[in-house]
């Protein structure tokens, strides 16, 4: 989703603004700009300079080299589009009707439209059918105001002016302005939208997340929200949303992390597969040691005093950490006997169930920044304040890979996936990173509610700390055999998966997988329910992929897939070899394992076909269209 990165100090920003947009790139984007401060060699006057293109930032590099810009402030943008189609004109930066004040802007302005209309009949016309259009116009009349009352045109006039601008803004957002009247000034702000800062020698950044901050500093501050920050290349004064200065410690980024090394990959999201079995161990050695004390299941940062309280949990998420979300639901009620449900964070915010006592709420989120997320959870946790009753008091509990990140900041117990940073925009080992995490939750309340005995439990663990290897052996095996069948697959046009109980949210993972990278349209359904609609669909055309795993309902599934194959579908199975497995097509074998632990063995299979039928396209596997990594809008 839109990245800002600004800089202000002494060295030449624009390839300091392009090297900090490249390593947001990942978030996903579909244009992208720049906007300086230049000195003219002929009257010494200063000019704002803007450079914008659409799609990717390598045709504004090339921009830049054909017709480069100076300047020691300005300020980088890399937009998704929200209002207005992907193009130059709708690209940030946007500047004010003097042409002097330049603005990038993360969110959504919702009272646009009111603000609009406002400045159309003072006479000012608009360029683009953006939201972000109406802040620099805002700005330079309050500008405007304070030079006829004798202000100087300085960093304070221009921060005043934002300030007042602000107070009119609803929605969310994240923004950073220049005036070329004032260069020596940066002024930064947000409203939930993400934003950080960052302290370098002589030289102070914002950004949207801090991957964008490394190379350049390790010293960063995360903006609260409703936070106003002025950076000069002396420093940076922060304000709260009244105007009082701010005094607050920065952090050290931890690790050292290169963001753009595919080690010879052909893709992140291949890189990223292969990484799964060391995301495993690394989780395992951190929570799921051999030597835990006898009395702990799990060494999470979970307090035993919230144990104690808890009667039934409710998970908000969006998209792959709503599956995660649905194998730990799974887990925590059939393992560890807790009702547990699972909700799109997205429509909870709307129509939220009736306060429940006694409740664990979950976030769930690889980015920590998904505005639905942290909307819904910041919605309960007021109106769970609001009532006053210890009952029915806030509970929470985030998973996320970005311990830095909103969702690490605001919630009191976050555990973190650890999986390292992911670039590819489709999840695959931070959803494997939160699955594990649901596990480690089932062993801490099944140990709790005793509903599991102790040997029952020991197996579980064991059965997990054999995953990596496991998960070791299914990618080398599975990787060659979905690139020789991608190409068996590439026009197709749809593709149904199906699974039931615990692998019933790997049918919906595989099926968004295909969706996001390959553009194949596909839908998971549980099996059990293929008969009650989409076998309308199944003709030789139609693929079935089929996770049949023994278990509870192994029998079942072999059952809904003989229906399919009956209706001339190919059929694609996820299952163990054997004798069952002849009817399957084309067989993607998994170990026998339990079927406790099976969706983490399932997925590989479904993350590698999907990845090698899209590479096979030649699709742009890492930055599928119309997706972002961190989803900042709702
Ligand atoms: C799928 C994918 C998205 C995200 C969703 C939630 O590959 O990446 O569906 O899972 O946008 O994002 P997070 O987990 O950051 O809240």
């Amino acid at each position: 989703m839109c990245g800002i990165f600004a800089v202000i100090g002494s060295r030449e920003v624009s390839p300091l603004l392009v090297d900090g947009l490249r390593k947001m790139e990942y978030r996903g984007y579909d244009s992208a700009g720049l906007a300086t401060i230049q000195n003219s060699n002929k009257d010494h006057s200063r000019n704002l300079i803007i450079r914008k293109s659409k799609g990717k930032l390598i045709n504004l590099s090339n921009l830049l080299k054909k017709d480069p810009i100076q300047g020691h402030v300005g300020i980088g943008h890399t937009r998704w589009a929200t209002h207005g189609k992907p193009n130059e004109i709708n690209a940030h930066p946007h500047i004010d009707f003097t042409g002097e004040i330049a603005v990038v802007q993360n969110g959504i302005i919702e009272n646009y439209r009111d603000l609009s209309h406002s400045l159309l009949l003072k006479g000012i016309e608009f360029t683009s059918q953006t939201d972000t259009e109406v802040i620099p116009h805002l700005i330079a009349l309050e500008i405007e105001k304070s030079l006829n009352n004798d202000c100087s045109p300085n960093g304070e006039t221009l921060l005043i002016s934002v300030q007042k601008v602000l107070s009119l803004l609803e929605g969310t957002y994240a923004l950073a302005v220049i005036w070329s009247k004032a260069p020596d000034a940066l002024v930064v702000a947000r409203r939930q939208a993400p934003l950080v800062l960052g302290f370098g020698e002589g030289e102070f950044f914002c950004a949207s997340d801090t991957p964008a901050l490394s190379g350049f500093t390790r010293t960063f501050l995360p903006l609260e929200n409703n936070e106003v920050a002025l950076l000069t290349p002396l420093g940076i004064e922060l304000y709260d949303q009244s105007g009082q200065r701010q005094h607050r410690a920065p952090s050290l980024l931890k690790g050292t992390e290169f963001f753009g090394d595919k080690k010879n990959f052909r893709h992140f999201m291949l890189k990223e597969i292969y990484e799964q079995p060391e995301t495993a161990q690394l989780w395992i050695e951190r929570y799921l040691p051999i030597d835990l004390q006898s009395d702990t299941s799990i060494a999470f940062p979970v307090s035993k005093s919230i144990l104690n309280k808890i009667d039934q949990i409710q998970i908000l998420a969006c998209g792959t950490s709503r599956h995660a979300a649905m194998v730990g639901a799974y887990l925590l009620e059939q393992f560890a006997g807790v009702p547990t449900k699972v909700y799109f964070a997205s429509e909870f915010r709307y129509s939220p169930p009736p306060l429940s006592s006694n409740t664990l709420t979950i976030g769930v989120s690889q980015s920590g920044e998904t505005a639905d997320t942290l909307a819904a959870l910041r919605m309960e946790k007021e109106r769970r304040n609001a009532t006053n009753d210890i009952n029915f008091c806030f509970h929470q509990l985030g998973i996320t890979n970005r311990i830095d990140s909103s969702i690490g900041r605001e919630l009191d117990n976050i555990i973190d996936i650890g999986s390292g940073i992911e670039i590819g925009v489709a999840a695959t080992k931070t959803f494997l990173g939160q699955m594990l995490s649901f596990y480690g939750l089932t062993l801490l309340f099944a140990s709790h509610t005793k509903k599991r005995n102790k040997k029952e439990i020991l197996d579980l663990s064991n059965d997990l700390r054999l995953v990596p290897r496991q998960l070791t052996d299914l990618i080398k095996k599975h990787d060659s055999l979905s690139k020789e069948l991608a190409h068996l697959f590439v026009d197709t046009k749809d593709v149904i998966f199906l699974g039931r109980g615990i692998n019933y949210p790997i049918a919906l993972e595989g099926a968004l997988k295909l969706k996001e990278i390959s553009y194949i349209h596909a839908q998971g359904y549980p099996a059990g329910e293929l008969k009650h609609g989409p076998i309308a669909l199944l003709d030789q055309h139609v693929p079935v992929v089929s996770i049949a795993v023994p278990g509870v309902v192994y029998e079942k599934v072999l059952s809904n897939s003989q229906e399919a194959k009956a209706r001339d579908a190919r059929l694609i199975g996820i299952a163990p070899y054997g004798k069952e497995s002849e009817i399957f097509d084309e067989l993607f074998s998994i170990p026998k394992v339990s079927e406790w632990v099976s969706p983490l063995l399932t997925v590989i299979p479904l993350q590698l076909f999907s990845y090698h039928i899209a590479a096979h396209k030649g699709l742009d596997v890492d930055q599928p269209r119309n997706l972002a990594k961190s989803v900042t809008v709702e």
